[in-house]
């Protein structure tokens, strides 16, 4: 999984998986163009990971905003080569009835509008290179139900039928389109749950335990890497067991 010098754009990139991702890749020699709002994480990414990694502040939810981001980083770096498209939010939990349609549309746009939109801004030059990958993160909300909180689901369902969707028109231009499917990844959000809650969520773990973002960066960088190159269409589950499992 050599990336020597090829050009990938990372949204969310300031924190949590996105940053550790980003951390793989560089490692293993990719040029990168980090994409998030928080200007000060983004430069300390950029002071840590070195003169191969540019950061470009955006909201992903504002279109125009994320136009700008990659075109200049296309601008620094030459045409993207590959996308990682994870940027994302949560949203808070609510009952469905008092669900607020404000949130409702905001989570649809950064979940998933914003993967619509940067992929349709990064392929025609994939398509003119004819090889191109595409990475996006999805949850296991992309492939069952979740209880109070019908717009991050709905948006990481959307995101799953997004992939498959780019993958199948892409596929004769060579350019590959997968999901990751983080189960619970210790990030700071995770870490900021109480303890005892976080027993909770490790015992509902086949594996008993959260995963390290570490161990979610491997299985993307080999989808976004040429070592994946007749993989496409997939959805890659990272979640020690979970998604496959049963309670008895
Ligand atoms: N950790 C898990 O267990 C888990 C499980 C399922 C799915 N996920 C998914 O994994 C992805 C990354 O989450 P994480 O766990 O790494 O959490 P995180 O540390 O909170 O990272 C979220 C990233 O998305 C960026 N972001 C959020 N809204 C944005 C916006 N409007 N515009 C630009 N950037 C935005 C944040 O950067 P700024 O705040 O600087 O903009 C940050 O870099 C998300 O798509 C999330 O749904 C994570």
């Amino acid at each position: 999984m050599d990336f020597a010098g090829k050009h990938i754009v990372v949204t969310g990139a300031s924190s949590g998986i996105g940053l550790g991702v980003a951390k793989l890749l560089a490692a293993r020699g990719a040029r990168l163009s980090l994409i998030a709002r928080r200007r000060e994480l983004l430069d300390e990414a950029v002071a840590e990971l070195g003169a191969n990694t540019a950061g470009f502040t955006a909201d992903v939810g504002d279109k125009a905003q994320l136009d700008a981001a990659i075109d200049a980083a296309a601008a620094h770096f030459g045409p993207v080569e590959a996308l990682f498209a994870n940027a994302g939010l949560t949203g808070g939990f609510t009952p469905f009835t008092a669900f607020d349609p404000e949130v409702f549309e905001q989570t649809l746009r950064v979940n998933l509008t914003s993967v619509f939109w940067a992929a349709q801004k990064v392929i025609p030059a994939m398509i003119a290179a004819n090889k191109g990958a595409i990475l996006v993160t999805g949850s296991m909300g992309s492939k069952r139900g979740m209880a109070m909180n019908p717009a991050y689901v709905a948006s990481k369902h959307g995101v799953l039928g997004l992939t498959r969707a780019i993958a199948v028109e892409m596929a004769p231009h060579n350019i590959r389109a997968n999901c990751i499917i983080p189960g619970f990844i210790r990030t700071e959000a995770l870490d900021r749950i109480p303890p005892e809650q976080q027993g909770k969520i490790e015992g509902r773990v086949p594996m008993r335990r959260m995963g390290s973002v570490e161990e979610l960066a491997e299985v993307a960088a080999f989808l976004l890497s040429d070592a994946a190159s007749h993989v496409t269409g997939q959805d890659w589950a990272v979640d020690g067991g979970v998604l496959e499992s049963i309670e008895v």
